[in-house]
């Protein structure tokens, strides 16, 4: 009795399990040079800005999951990086490419009304600005039921409960509770889409367009979406991850699209599923989704613990032989803190 000592240990993974929502937004920005320490302070203010806005419409359940890329990491000094957090790995088939593009922060703001993320990202980017390019901004939309510009429900087997749990937060030492995203946002090409027969769109996904229901193991084309991204491990047991796709578009521009965004405990279950569908299982039997759709960027991030966040911009623990020298604008602000 009295021992609390465990609790000290807990961790707050961002909302990375939240369901679907009606809306959500995607912003991808780069962090300028010198920009360092204004980035580490919204990062450190993301939860309250989060907060303050998702309050006034707390049945709407506003979310937002901010990811840190490899580099950027390295840029805030923030200590050796989790096991798997590296620049995106670009995946080259014969035929398609899934490319890498620049990003040093990911927000995955979510909500069941577009008012509450657009307050927020028009926060994160009013903190940001000056200091930050914005690289890729996207608004996805519900689509009837839960179904992609394709037609087809997307995200029918997302694993639910513990299983979501325990396919998407690390169990790594000194990075429990953070997890991986990857996104990649992806075009279709409609005209050639909709040439085919409902039947042959079928044979693409894997799936019964209308029902939703999964062709049979004989339909089953060893090149359909499905089997490509059904993947397991030497034991035979299926590796997860969780899809928060939304689609997103400008129809008058000819855009229809799909926003990937995958999370996973350890990025080495996404980059496999994406090189079965580039490369293909066999090579050259690669993904028939990717003759329709196009991945026009493609970046991975670390999220990190509610905690990490809300203490990222506290002094950083240096060592003397750490401290770097004072070469430059970029280390004034922490040293005057470490100072302090
Ligand atoms: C399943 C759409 C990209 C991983 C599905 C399904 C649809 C779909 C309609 C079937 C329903 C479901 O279980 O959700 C799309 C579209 C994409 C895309 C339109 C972009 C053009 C990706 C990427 C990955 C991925 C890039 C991973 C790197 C998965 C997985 C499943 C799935 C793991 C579930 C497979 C199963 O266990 O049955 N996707 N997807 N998808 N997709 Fe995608």
């Amino acid at each position: 009795p009295g021992d609390n000592a465990t609790v000290t240990d807990a961790v707050t993974p961002q909302p990375v399990l939240e369901p679907l929502t009606e809306a959500a937004i995607f912003l991808v920005v780069t962090v300028d040079d010198g920009g360092e320490e204004v980035a580490r302070d919204l990062l450190a203010d993301l939860s309250g800005l989060t907060r303050a806005v998702g309050f006034r419409a707390l049945e709407d359940g506003l979310v937002c999951v901010a990811g840190i890329g490899a580099d950027l990491w390295r840029r805030l000094d923030l200590g050796d990086p989790p096991s798997g957090l590296h620049p995106f790995r670009e995946v080259a088939g014969r035929r398609h490419t899934a490319v890498g593009t620049p990003g040093d922060l990911m927000f995955h703001l979510r909500a069941r009304r577009m008012d509450l993320c657009f307050e927020l990202a028009a926060l994160i980017a009013g903190r940001l600005a000056g200091a930050v390019t914005v690289v890729d901004e996207v608004q996805g939309f519900r689509y009837f039921d839960q179904r992609d510009l394709l037609g087809f429900v997307d995200g029918t087997e997302n694993p639910t409960g513990a299983g979501a749990a325990a396919a998407v937060l690390s169990d790594e030492p000194g990075f429990e509770g953070g997890s991986y995203v990857i996104v990649q946002k992806y075009l279709h090409d409609m005209d050639a889409w909709n040439a085919l027969s409902v039947e042959e769109q079928e044979r693409v996904i894997g799936r019964r367009k209308l029902s939703d229901v999964e062709l049979s193991d004989a339909e089953q084309p060893s090149n359909s979406h499905v089997a490509l991204t059904t993947i397991t491990d030497d034991d035979g047991e299926e590796l997860e991850i969780l899809r928060d796709n939304m689609p997103f578009g400008r129809p008058g521009a000819g855009e229809f699209g799909t926003y990937f965004i995958g999370y996973a405990a350890h990025p080495d279950v996404i980059e496999q599923m994406l090189v079965n569908m580039f490369v293909g299982r066999p090579p050259g039997n690669y993904d028939r989704i990717l003759d329709f759709s196009v991945a026009v960027t493609g970046g991975l991030f670390y999220v990190p613990t509610v905690e990490f966040l809300d203490g990222i911009a506290d002094p950083p623990t240096q060592t003397p032989a750490q401290t770097p020298a004072t070469d430059g604008s970029l280390n004034v602000g922490s040293l005057k803190r470490s100072h302090a």
